[in-house]
């Protein structure tokens, strides 16, 4: 089978690599091997492939021997546009590209279907671990009620770091950035974007309609600070950031947001770059994917799992995807949680105020105290809808006249 791979940074050069790496074994399953016939790419020369290195999309497009796109350019455009034009053409696209997809995904679904070719994109997500197809092979006859997960590497090595070292997170991110861990502009990890990206596409996999990640109440770890770290420390829980959809009774939640996890919570182990995604189901109970969320051989590992079902897939639309069909996600006010709230002060004589507020009649009364602070303490709330708790701590400050300084949510 002809191919043609389109951007070749670090996934699209990780992809050649696993393609020739493991020649043999392709063969054998797909029952002839992946010939990489055009490298596309901006750059005047790649040594190792500069006898296929071309800057004209349309040879690609034209050549009819070209049956399977690999397109690890990255971005929206032109990367859309190409891969709209490939699939009008009846030729199978591979993508990492988690952008053109959630921006894009259900258009290029439905061109597919109707030119009788796949488009796939196991790698958008999850990197190395294989979450798009366990949702659509493996889970089709469940009823999938939550999907949570710990998306992103980046952010997930710096709140580990910051928990190993008792490092703000100013100084972690500067540290991640110099070893290469973190990008310079830091923005789409660290402001959840990347997260909430991946989130909408997984949404749009359980639910079968699209979704857009605008829509998904979206936050960052900028706010987390070394003492909510030492408050984790305290409670033995870790702050990871998350991304959760949940189905109840035809109604969908959708968050991105740094949450407190109990030890009990399969996701608490998942530390530094690695990922982590627990499923659950109505009949399959709990189930959780950890591996490799990025870098070069993981994602390219994914991406040639795709070029192997397109290869086994050559002559039909395999059906992988949603439709078009706008999902509604109700407001984040509906999400329920409990909460570490930071108080100013110290607890003694506020016992009852708090209670009015944030605890049921019969919780107990388990203030948190760091060594060393007398300016505020620690209490986790009782489980609240996320409008009543806001609500709740507006009239809270209010009547006692003692800020929140910070509140992080939690479950468990
Ligand atoms: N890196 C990861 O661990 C990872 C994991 C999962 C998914 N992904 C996704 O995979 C995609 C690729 O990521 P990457 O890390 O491989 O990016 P990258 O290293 O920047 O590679 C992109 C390559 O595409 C080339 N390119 C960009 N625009 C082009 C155009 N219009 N025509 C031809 N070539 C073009 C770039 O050339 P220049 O360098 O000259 O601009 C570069 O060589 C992204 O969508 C990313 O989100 C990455």
């Amino acid at each position: 089978m002809q191919a043609a791979i389109m951007g070749y940074g670090t996934i699209g050069s990780g992809v050649a690599e696993v393609l020739e790496e493991n020649r043999e074994q392709i063969v054998k399953k797909v029952g002839e091997g992946i010939e990489l016939k055009y490298i596309l790419d901006i750059r005047d020369s790649i040594p190792e492939h500069n006898d296929i290195l071309i800057h004209d999309f349309s040879l690609i497009e034209n050549d009819p021997e070209i049956e399977l796109v690999i397109e690890t350019m990255g971005g929206i455009h032109p990367a859309y546009e190409y891969i709209m034009r490939l699939l009008e053409k009846g030729k199978h696209v591979v993508t990492s590209n988690k952008a053109v997809v959630d921006a894009c995904g259900s258009k290029l679904i439905r061109t597919a279907s109707e030119h009788q070719c796949n488009f796939y994109f196991e790698a958008s997500v999850g990197g190395g671990i294989p979450v798009i197809r366990t949702i659509y092979h493996n889970y089709a006859g469940e009823k999938l009620t939550e999907i949570t997960g710990i998306l992103n590497g980046t952010t997930n090595y710096i709140l580990t770091k910051m928990r190993e070292s008792g490092a703000g997170f100013a100084e972690t991110l500067r540290e991640a950035q110099k070893l290469g861990y973190a990008e310079q502009d830091p923005s789409s990890d660290i402001d959840g974007f990347d997260t909430s990206r991946k989130t909408a596409i997984l949404l749009s996999m359980a639910s079968g309609n699209r979704c857009r990640h605008e829509d998904i109440y979206t936050e960052g770890i900028r706010d987390v600070s070394d003492i909510d770290i030492a408050y984790a420390r305290k409670l033995s829980r870790n702050i990871r950031l998350l991304g959760s959809v949940q189905a109840v009774e035809e109604k969908y939640f959708a968050y991105v947001a740094p949450v407190l996890i109990a030890r009990a919570d399969p996701l608490y182990m998942v530390d530094g770059v690695f990922n982590g995604i627990r499923i659950v189901g109505n009949c399959l109970g709990t189930t959780m994917l950890y591996g490799m969320g990025a870098g070069k051989l993981p994602t390219a590992s994914a991406v040639v799992s795709d070029i192997i079902a397109a290869a086994r897939h050559k002559s039909h639309f395999q059906g992988i995807g949603w439709s078009e069909k706008m999902i509604e996600i109700e407001p984040m006010g509906s999400n329920a949680f409990r909460y570490l709230i930071r108080v100013e002060g110290m607890p003694d004589g506020m016992e009852q105020d708090i209670r009015e507020y944030f605890l049921e009649d019969g919780s107990s009364w388990e203030p948190v105290l760091l060594d060393g602070r007398t300016d505020e303490f620690g209490i986790m709330t009782d489980v609240m809808f996320e409008s009543d708790f806001h609500e709740n701590r507006q009239e809270f400050e209010e009547k006692t006249g003692r800020r929140i300084f910070h509140f992080l949510r939690a479950l468990g």
